[in-house]
C-alpha cells in the first residue's frame, strides 16, 4: 500500500488506489451525477453479497421471529411498520423493514466495511478520517408508496459541495423499477439544497421528471453523494428488495450509531488499525463528564495513532490531516 508522507498528499494516494480498483469510469460518473452504480464483478468479486445477504436474512429471523421470504414477499407485501411516520403517509411503508447497527452483528458485516471498493469510494468522498454512521438493511415487499426525494445531509441549505456524509448500498437482490429500486435526480448534489414538496414526488404522473431508477444485478453496489437527492419507487413484483446501506460521514458530523466503548476488542484485534477508526473509536466528542472526557480523549488519540502509523502518517500531521485526509 502506498503511505503519506504528509497529510496533504491524501488525494495522491486516494486516486492511486481508485486506479488500482479500476473505479475511474464510477468516479466520474459520481461526480458528474452524484450517484454511481458499480457492477459485482468490481464491486463483490469475492460473492460478498451472497454472505450479506444470508447474514441479513439470519438477523431478521432472529430481531423479528420470522425469516423473510425472499421469493414470494409474503412476510413484508404491505408492510407498515418502520418509519410508518414519515411525511403523513398512509398506507404501506415506503422503506419497507429497516434492521439497524448491523455492523455489530459478524464477520460479514465487518467484511462488508472493510470492502476496499467500498473504502475508495467513501475515502474519495469523505476523506481518510471517513467513519461509519449507519449500518442498515432494507427489506421491501411489494407496496404502493413510493419514497419521496430528499438529502440525507440533514443542514439547512446552502448544502455545501464537498460531501458531508455518503452512502454506499450493496445491493442483494436485482434492483429495476419494478423491483422498487432506488430512485435519484442525477446531478443534484451540485444544486446546494434539499427538495421541495413537488420536486420530492417520486413516480407517478406528478413525479418529478428528472427522477432515475438506479438499476443492477445482485452484487452491485451503489454510491452517492451526501447531497444527492434520492427515494425510492414502490415494488410492482412479489418477492423482496434486498438491500444494505453503509452510510458514512465526516468524524465531525453527528452520527446515527454511537459506537465509541460499543466495540468489543476481538473484533477490533482482527481487523487493521484502520478499522477501530472507521467504526468511531477515534472520535473523542461526546463525553459527558470531565473524568470521561481525559479517558475518551487519550483512548481516541491511541486509535488515532494507531491508524496514522498503518497509513505512513506522522503524528505532528494530525490537524492537517482532517482538513485535507
Ligand atoms: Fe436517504
Amino acid at each position: 500500500m502506498t503511505k503519506l508522507t504528509k497529510a496533504s498528499d491524501a488525494l495522491d494516494m486516494a486516486w492511486a488506489e481508485i486506479q488500482r480498483l479500476k473505479l475511474e469510469p464510477y468516479i466520474a460518473d459520481l461526480d458528474l451525477n452524484g450517484f454511481t452504480v458499480i457492477p459485482p464483478e468490481i464491486a463483490n468479486p469475492d460473492g460478498l453479497h451472497g454472505r450479506l445477504l444470508d447474514a441479513v436474512l439470519d438477523v431478521a429471523e432472529r430481531r423479528d421471529g420470522v425469516r423473510p421470504d425472499i421469493e414470494t414477499g409474503s412476510t413484508h407485501a404491505g408492510y407498515k411498520g418502520t418509519y410508518e411516520e414519515y411525511a403523513g403517509t398512509e398506507g404501506d411503508s415506503p422503506v419497507g423493514e429497516f434492521l439497524n447497527a448491523l455492523i455489530l452483528e459478524g464477520q460479514p458485516f465487518e467484511d462488508a466495511l472493510m470492502n476496499p471498493v467500498l473504502l475508495a469510494m467513501t475515502t474519495y468522498l469523505l476523506g481518510y478520517s471517513v467513519v461509519l454512521s449507519q449500518m442498515g438493511c432494507f427489506i421491501k415487499g411489494k407496496n404502493e408508496n413510493t419514497f419521496s426525494f430528499h438529502s440525507d445531509t440533514l443542514i439547512p441549505a446552502p448544502l455545501p459541495p464537498q460531501a458531508l456524509i455518503c452512502n454506499a448500498t450493496y445491493l442483494l437482490t436485482d434492483f429495476t423499477r419494478e423491483n422498487g429500486a432506488t430512485a435519484f435526480v442525477p446531478g443534484s448534489h451540485k444544486w446546494g439544497r434539499h427538495p421541495g414538496p413537488e420536486e420530492a414526488i417520486v413516480g407517478g404522473e406528478n413525479g418529478n421528471p428528472r427522477g432515475v431508477a438506479a438499476e443492477g444485478p445482485a452484487g452491485s453496489m451503489v454510491v452517492w453523494h451526501g447531497g444527492t437527492w434520492h427515494g425510492a419507487f414502490n415494488r410492482l413484483n412479489d418477492g423482496l428488495r434486498v438491500s444494505m446501506t453503509v452510510l458514512m460521514a465526516r468524524p465531525n458530523m453527528r452520527t446515527e450509531l454511537d459506537l465509541f466503548g460499543e466495540v468489543p476488542q476481538e473484533m477490533l484485534d482482527r481487523h487493521p488499525a484502520r478499522f477501530a477508526f472507521l467504526v468511531q473509536q477515534g472520535i473523542t466528542y461526546g463525553s459527558n463528564s470531565p473524568e470521561e472526557s481525559l479517558a475518551r480523549g487519550k483512548r481516541a488519540r491511541e486509535v488515532e495513532q494507531a491508524y496514522f502509523k498503518e497509513i505512513g502518517l506522522e503524528a505532528e500531521e494530525r490537524i492537517a490531516f482532517h482538513l485535507y485526509g
